[in-house]
């Protein structure tokens, strides 16, 4: 199957950072489809050698083991070509339909990896070339719009260009192994089926912590903050994977189906809620892991006295039979004392205890990042007291030890998928939709409320009202349990 894949923001942050060094990755374990082409498009002039020797430049960035030898860079660059495009005018786009039907590949894989706002005008004058045939298929970059306006008029325009098959819009998180892994553990398992209920579960934590600051993008982080940077997104499709029900079969749309309707089934937010339920903070000077680091407002390009939030934490339920009046709690955050994203299942304690000593209810800790594994916190009888003394034990699954050379990035994932056409891990537009839907009165709320920014240590876990939040409930956060 030959295939061309065009990065439109070819020469951008996005493209030489983790596009090209996953598709690094997908040649040279042998994954990428033979026949393939990439077309790099961008503002400035260039030939395709200098396009090559810049790409090749930027791999000394990348980490040492997924850099290219000299040989292997010369194999993948002849793979690589470029064109000068400005995306505002039609000509260049007639030009590049040219070099694309010059050979008529199977498949046109177009990947959006500019600026969004730019979103509308490549699908339009794509369009009008005629670039929408059903051998392409368009990859939208997030963030996908601010707001569920701004999401919206993107997704009519995409509507109006392509099919919703042919759009496969990214959540680099459903990429990651460890994320796909949370579907086999449902759905290829009958051993937690049974008890994934509010009969059997106390509550469900999402974390997603970062120990990074917002590093040289805070002028872009600004105007995003944590909540349309990682919860719209990335922490919701998480929750979703967790609270869906069984689809009837593994196909993207009996998928996303399911995941929609857990969406829908969210509580929705009031303005008393987003008070009670929803916390926001932002992070001071402090130590993340023994260095002295800068609080947020003293980042670079971050406006003086911003009170853009760089933590979000809050509580919601899902309101069907299966979830009702389980707390679902969700965290993130910038410079916060570890990366670590998990999600821990808090079972509920045993009904009747008949040990002496305080039994700890069950806990299944799903490790998406630094580790990918799974942790399940068990009671047993050690064996050198008496007979009735328990202790905690857990068994641990680590899947990087289990199927070493296999795992492939995100990213790699991601376009390996666009290119065959699997939309499984891609974003249906009305999830994302209805995602926005959904924290759109927090943001309504915070717009009318100027106070309600928490400060943090940088390196700590956030506002110490994070752990009220839980408290409230009678639980606490893993690292506080
Ligand atoms: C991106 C956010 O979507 O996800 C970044 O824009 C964040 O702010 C990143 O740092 C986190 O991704 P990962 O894969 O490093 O957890």
């Amino acid at each position: 199957m030959s295939f061309d894949l065009v990065f439109f923001g070819g020469t951008g942050d996005l493209t030489w950072r983790k596009l090209m060094p996953a598709l690094f990755q997908a040649f040279r374990h042998g994954k990428l489809p033979e026949g393939g082409r990439i077309l790099a498009v961008a503002r400035d002039d260039r030939s395709d050698e200098a396009y090559r020797q810049f790409i090749h430049d930027r791999f000394a960035e990348v980490e040492s083991s997924k850099r290219p030898s000299d040989e292997e860079f010369a194999r993948f660059a002849a793979l690589l070509h470029y064109q000068r495009m400005d995306l505002s005018h039609p000509e260049d786009y007639a030009g590049l339909k040219q070099w694309l039907d010059a050979r008529g590949a199977d498949t046109v894989v177009l990947y959006l990896a500019t600026s969004p706002y730019l979103f509308p005008v490549i699908c339009e004058q794509l369009g009008a070339v005629g670039l929408n045939g059903p051998q392409v298929r368009v990859v939208l970059e997030k963030p996908l719009g601010h707001d569920l306006t701004s999401a919206r008029e993107i997704n009519r325009v995409v509507r109006s260009v392509f099919s919703e098959r042919q759009a496969f819009r990214i959540d680099h998180y459903l990429g990651k192994p460890s994320v796909q892994n949370l579907m086999a553990l449902r759905f290829a398992n009958a051993l937690f089926e049974p008890l994934w209920r509010r009969e059997s579960i106390a509550n469900i934590q999402i974390t997603l912590a970062e120990s990074i600051g917002v590093g040289t993008r805070g002028d872009f982080y600004d105007k995003t903050g944590a909540l349309r940077d990682m919860v719209q997104n990335h922490a919701l499709q998480l929750l979703t994977m967790i609270a869906m029900e069984p689809p009837s079969t593994n196909d993207a749309d009996a998928i996303r189906d399911e995941k929609l309707k857990v969406l829908k089934s969210l509580k929705p937010f009031t303005p008393e809620s987003v008070a009670r339920d929803v916390l926001r903070g932002q992070y001071k000077a402090g130590n993340v892991a023994g260095q002295a680091v800068p609080g947020y407002l003293d980042e670079v390009k971050v406006p003086p006295g911003s009170s853009c939030e760089t933590f979000v934490a809050l509580r919601t339920e899902v309101q069907n039979w299966r979830w009702a009046g389980v707390p679902f709690y969700l965290r993130t955050g910038k410079r916060l004392a570890a990366r670590d994203a998990q999600i821990v299942i808090n079972f509920r304690e045993v009904p009747h205890p008949i040990f002496p000593n305080a039994s700890q209810p069950n806990k299944l800790v799903i490790k998406l990042q630094p580790e990918d594994g799974l942790e399940l916190h068990l009671m047993a009888a050690k064996g050198s007291g008496p007979s009735d003394q328990l202790s905690p034990v857990q068994l641990d699954l680590d899947f990087d030890r289990a199927f070493p050379s296999e795992r492939v990035g995100a990213y790699e994932r991601l376009l390996l998928d666009a290119i065959a056409g699997r939309l499984n891990l891609f974003v249906r537009s009305d999830e994302q939709e209805q995602a926005w839907r959904w924290v759109e009165p927090i943001l309504d709320a915070w717009s009318r409320d100027a106070t309600g920014l928490r400060t943090y240590a940088a390196g700590s876990w956030g506002p110490a009202a994070a752990s009220a939040l839980v408290a409230r409930d009678g639980f606490a956060w893993a690292e506080e349990q």
